[in-house]
């Protein structure tokens, strides 16, 4: 069996990090910038703090910031229009999982040109060339798009989402700051933070998860069980923890896949616009139930992770209720509704979700089996 790994060439962590930026821009030789955010991080001067640096230095940027919350297909091609017209010969992604995938895409199809529509980038196309060269300044803690192979973009008309997953999309350089992320409101530290305790539970469980791979989704589930109840709570040291948390996370799911949580939530968010998240917060300890006998004795290192005294003591079933529990309660504190009806799911939808979760890229690495059917129960159950 051989195992592969891939992470970003460079990455800083830490307050004040953003500063390296303007090094790295020094030292890589680059000319112009496109920085590619929404319209909300401009108002609430979160990616300006980018593009003042930039300013300060004299370096050479424009802006594309029509990225919306699950992006588009025709945000990424108004993006790519941007950057040709634009002049740049890099990118700057600032902000949450939606402008670092829109950034991907615009970079995959710059140096890939014969993909035309970013459609044809689904899954794992054959592309020849490594993306425009990407700086990654997460303003959301939960993605880690900024580590990952993966972009994730919507399609309006067919109504539903789609993976890319691509070794020459990850950003050249990630800058974790915390302080670029302190100013989400708490709903979005909660609901982004259970993203990255999603990735961590479903990235260890993946049926391609191997040691060191374990190693990072362990680490990332200590980390953010002990910290995401004060990001949300605005503790600026819980914060600065998810930051982090989420980013180890994002190294080890990129590489080996998720599962059935993230395959139902993304037809959630291709329906409803339901924030990712959110829909990945309601399934998650569900989906654990449902997948508990496929994990042999996984949920007992789960429920230490996260704090739980008792888990290697205790019958292996105990362990795996705890582990469940624990989710349940995390949700609970952080304000995470329980029914899917309460995130916006409609009862009618249900065959067309169904169809949709079995087809997503990620379902297969769920470690158990699922029909069309099961998905469908476990929509109605959750309902
Ligand atoms: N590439 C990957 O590996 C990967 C993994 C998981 C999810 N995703 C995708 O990422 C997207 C979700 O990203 P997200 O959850 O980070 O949110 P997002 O990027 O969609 O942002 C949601 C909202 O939060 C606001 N926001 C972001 N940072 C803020 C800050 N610091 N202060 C105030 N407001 C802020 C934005 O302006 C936006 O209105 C989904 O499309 C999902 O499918 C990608
Ligand atoms: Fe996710």
């Amino acid at each position: 069996m051989i195992n592969r790994m891939i992470l970003n060439e460079t990455a800083y962590f830490g307050a004040g990090a953003i500063n390296s930026i303007v090094d790295e821009i020094h030292k890589r030789g680059f000319t112009k910038a496109l920085v590619v955010t929404d319209k909300d991080l401009i108002k609430f001067s979160v990616a300006t703090r980018i593009t003042d640096l930039l300013a300060q230095h004299d370096l050479s940027f424009e802006i594309y910031d029509d990225v919306i919350p699950n992006p588009t297909v025709d945000v990424v091609h108004a993006g790519v229009d941007a950057f040709r017209r634009s002049g740049a010969d890099y990118l700057i992604a600032v902000g949450g999982g939606s402008p670092q995938d829109t950034c991907k895409a615009i970079g995959m199809m710059i140096a890939n040109p014969e993909f035309s529509d970013v459609r044809m980038l689904e899954g794992g196309a054959a592309t020849r060339n490594p993306s425009v060269p990407i700086i990654a300044v997460p303003t959301t803690s939960g993605t880690a798009a900024e580590v990952t192979i993966n972009y994730v973009i919507t399609d309006e008309e067919k109504k539903r989402k789609f993976v890319c997953y691509d070794p020459h999309d990850i950003p050249a350089i990630a800058i974790i700051d915390p302080d670029m992320m302190a100013s989400m409101p708490a709903s979005l530290k909660a609901a982004t933070g259970v993203d990255a305790l999603t990735h961590a539970i479903e990235g260890y469980i993946t049926r391609g998860a191997w040691e060191l791979t374990d190693m990072f989704h362990l680490k990332a589930i200590e980390i953010i069980g002990r910290s995401l109840r004060d990001s949300v709570k605005g503790v600026p040291a819980g914060v600065a923890d998810m930051a982090l948390g989420q980013y180890i996370a994002g190294m080890g799911f990129s590489n080996v896949g998720l599962g059935l949580v993230h395959g139902m939530a993304h037809p959630l968010g291709a329906f409803y616009g339901t924030p990712h998240g959110i829909a990945n917060a309601v399934l998650l300890p569900h989906i654990m139930a449902f997948n508990a006998e496929h994990t042999g004795e996984k949920y007992r290192a789960i429920a230490h992770a996260l704090g739980i005294e008792g888990a290697y003591a205790c019958s292996l079933a105990d362990a795996r209720a705890l582990a469940i529990d624990a989710v349940i309660t995390l949700n609970h504190d952080i304000g995470i509704p329980l029914r899917l009806r309460d995130i916006g799911m409609q009862e009618q939808d249900v065959d067309a979700l169904a169809a949709a979760a079995f087809a997503d890229v990620c379902t297969p690495g769920n470690p158990r089996e699922c029909s069309v059917e099961m998905i469908r129960s476990l929509y109605r159950e959750l309902f």
